[in-house]
């Protein structure tokens, strides 16, 4: 550890890599899932911080340790916190409820009381790893109170705060029982980053309804107990991205090139391959994927051997029951379609439930002439972007849910879905088997050019330049 701590110094729930320590004691770790992960990596490697979470084990008595090229403080949390914070508060309660309560949030007042112990001993970590006037940059649903725990601890510090997932509007929001002190948690930050500019927009209306404080724009003014003006804090949208280039030059190795016919012949040389991957989560429309093309082999419109479909889901918070009900329904689904229209050798659905490391991922997407993004709601969907990152032969067709947060960026030259729509997903899917080269190809390079100009960097740096330029008197007073 730097003597006097870190300049940056990154808070999420989860470390980049998940720690697993063997009967003899010895530590293994592999990459976390998720899109927080995939984008924040890179940011973390180039400026040599601190990244503060969580192990992805319980009870895990773990030190700071280097790994690579960052330098990982575990926050270790007790199983009791696992369940009552990470699977309960987290993703029990604010998952559903800030994703259009797409499941019904369950509230519990004992999961609220361990959320704040668990965000306060994150915040503590985080001031005990940040240099004296650093940056430190929060993220995600799971640590919405550490800003103003931080400010209290540390108030020469910087504070940003990024969330990933989408804000809710006012009328899902107002549900939570402890919607103030979220709202309250947020604002101890400098700068509050969303997806899009509707999620910023949301919570400058929550902020307006659910607090004496006034806004202005994108500006809120936070004033102290006698009403004079302490700071101004901004919540604006910043899209958040993938590292394209290494994800572009990695998907043009002659490895990757080769795993990609491999895969191909693997699965039978089909004349169509389409492909969904997701975490196996209720948000991502799996279901709804899943029952369009079932329609379209039953009507005859698509048949097998000539198509077929590759499902990457991979686990997810299995422990919360949402999770396991979501689970039994793909695979009945799956059984069930491959039952109907499989034959020998050639299922309809190849459906996996694992993850696979990177490269294997880049083999699929150049493999895959159809991309199937069917969320029902998603703060951004980096899946979507890799894809793109992944096809410098502009070839293959993106179908984008227009419920993603890569509608907005992507929306003009994908092929854009209401999942709920399973007319139109079916209309859309069959477009998108038929389109012609000359389209798809149009549509590829367009794509390719947001994807390779917005990458992560550009996000970090657009972020981190918004909140440096947060004027230090603001801070101070
Ligand atoms: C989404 C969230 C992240 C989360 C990831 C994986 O991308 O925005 O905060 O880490 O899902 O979920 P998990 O619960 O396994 O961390």
């Amino acid at each position: 550890m730097a003597s006097d701590g870190y300049d940056l110094v990154v808070v999420a729930n989860r470390l980049p890599v998940d720690v697993t320590v063997g009967e003899d004691g010895e530590q293994t770790w592999t990459r976390s899932p998720g899109g927080l992960v995939t984008a924040l990596e890179p940011v973390v490697q180039q400026s040599d911080g601190a990244w503060v979470g969580w192990g992805g084990a319980a009870d895990l008595g773990l030190d700071p340790f280097e790994a690579d090229d960052m330098w990982l403080v575990p926050v270790p949390l007790s199983r009791q916190e696992l369940e009552e914070y990470y699977e309960g508060f987290a993703n029990d309660t604010l998952w559903p409820l800030y994703h259009d309560v797409i499941q019904p949030p369950t509230f519990h007042r004992q999961w609220w009381e361990v959320y704040q112990n668990v965000n306060r001993r994150f915040a503590e970590a985080a001031a005990a790893s940040a240099a004296p006037g650093a940056t430190v940059w929060v993220h995600d649903y799971q640590l919405q109170l550490v800003p103003k725990m931080l400010r209290e601890l540390r108030p020469d510090v910087r504070i940003g705060f990024f969330n990933h997932i989408p804000f809710p509007p006012l009328e899902i929001f107002a549900q939570l029982p402890w919607r103030q002190q979220v709202v309250e948690g947020l604002l101890g930050a400098d700068l509050i980053g969303f997806q899009r500019g509707g999620d910023a927009a949301n919570f400058v209306r929550a902020v307006r309804r659910l607090t004496d404080l006034t806004t202005r724009g994108q500006v809120i003014t936070v004033t102290g107990p006698n009403g004079r003006v302490e700071r101004h804090v901004r919540a604006a949208p910043f899209p958040i991205s993938i590292d394209s280039r290494t994800f572009d030059a990695l998907a043009r190795t002659p490895e990757v090139q080769q795993r990609a016919k491999e895969i191909r012949t693997e699965l039978g040389d089909p004349e169509v391959l389409l492909l969904g991957v997701d975490r196996l989560d209720y948000t991502k429309g799996i279901r709804h994927r899943i029952k369009a093309y079932g329609e379209l082999l039953e009507e005859g419109q698509l048949t097998v051997p000539q198509v077929t479909l590759v499902q990457v889901a991979s686990p997810s918070r299995e422990n919360v029951g949402a999770y396991q009900q979501l689970r039994d329904d793909v695979e009945v689904l799956v059984g069930r379609i491959n039952g109907d229209f499989g034959e020998f050798g050639h299922p309809a659905i190849h459906y996996m439930h694992h993850s696979y490391p990177m490269e294997e991922m880049a083999a699929l997407y150049l493999a895959a002439d159809v991309m199937l993004v069917t969320a029902l709601r998603d703060g951004m969907n980096l899946v979507a972007k890799e894809y793109i990152a992944a096809r410098s032969d502009d070839r293959g067709a993106l179908v984008l849910s227009e419920f993603t947060g890569a509608a907005d960026e992507l929306g003009g030259a994908a092929i854009l879905v209401n999942p709920h729509d399973i007319a139109g997903l079916k209309a859309a899917i069959l477009h998108a088997t038929r389109i012609q080269p000359r389209e798809a190809g149009r549509r590829m390079r367009r794509l390719r050019r947001r994807v390779l100009e917005n990458d992560v960097a550009r996000w970090s740096q657009t972020f981190l330049a918004v909140l440096t330029a947060v004027p230090v008197r603001d801070q101070h007073v």
